[in-house]
């Protein structure tokens, strides 16, 4: 397994597959490698002939504020799980990705508006930029995203066929523990007790499911949901919605295609997840 810094060294093994007559899959992370990123390269491997993990930990997609100065940077043990799993072809573990003097970034509307956008204006911006910039570095045919985030993935999706960009995004759906909780590297920031909390999200996400499902008005059954997480414990609830999956936009009744979406404070963790209908 390859662990290359540069830019130039990362296209050219990338263009060399390629030119062998191989495909090569890129899954991009921000490293805190855990079993929903094993589970994307072990999609990858299925995928592509070629997999190639990059771990980078993109400074424009955090606000002012956020946790940029404290997300975990664990590039050994992520290598050692890596490789614990059965490993990939490369991983791109790049020092910097901005030159000194960036100046140009890409600024998604459409389903990037909505919710994350609402919250985090920032955020978009930072992925769309780093992402586009990942993939100009590492002209894959393939790069794979969790449905955890699903508005990443709309958004990223929404740039490919925009940009006209030559590559096909996959999706693999959540990986969650067996108490329902969402594999997510800030999971690591909850305290025991709000651990033990976390998974009522799910639970929640559930039960609304259900609930609209049998005919309760969706925002009644939004709203009862809302506040049993906040009597449970919960802080700001950013969002806890129905919308349509693929344009994000709310859905006031149960239509086909549709995603509960959440953003949930639980301490001074923001949990996000979201559940199909
Ligand atoms: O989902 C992530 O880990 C990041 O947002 C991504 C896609 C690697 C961009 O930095």
């Amino acid at each position: 397994m390859k662990i290359l810094h540069s830019k130039a060294e990362m296209t050219a093994a990338t263009i060399a597959w390629q030119a062998a007559g191989e495909t090569v899959c890129l899954v991009p992370t921000m490293g805190s490698i855990h079993q929903g990123h094993l589970a994307l390269i072990a999609a990858a491997r299925k995928t592509a002939n070629r997999v190639i993990v990059s771990i980078y930990v993109n400074p424009t997609q955090f606000g002012v504020g956020e946790d940029f100065d404290h997300y975990p940077r664990t590039l050994e043990a992520d290598c050692a799980a890596i490789t614990a799993a059965g490993g990939c072809d490369a991983i791109y573990a790049p020092a910097n990705m901005y030159d000194d003097g960036h100046a140009t970034s890409i600024v998604p509307a459409g389903v990037a508006l909505a919710m994350e956008g609402q919250t985090r204006p920032h955020f978009f911006t930072g992925v769309a930029t780093i992402v586009l910039k990942l993939f100009t570095h590492i002209p894959a045919n393939f790069a794979i995203f969790g449905e955890k985030d699903y508005q990443q993935l709309a958004v990223i999706r929404q740039m490919v066929r925009d940009l006209d960009l030559n590559i096909t995004i996959l999706a693999q759906p959540t990986i969650r523990e067996t108490d329902g909780l969402a594999l997510s590297s800030r999971n690591l920031y909850l305290s025991a007790s709000n651990r033990k909390l976390a998974p009522l999200l799910y639970v929640e996400m559930q039960e609304t499911a259900k609930q609209i499902a049998k005919g309760t008005p969706v925002d009644a059954a939004l709203a009862s949901a809302k506040t049993r997480l906040t009597k449970a414990g919960f802080g700001k609830i950013d969002y806890f919605d129905l919308r349509h999956s693929d344009n994000l936009q709310p859905a006031k009744t149960l239509v086909p295609n549709c995603r509960i979406f959440a953003a949930i404070w639980l301490g001074t963790t923001r949990l996000i997840d979201n559940y199909a209908l």
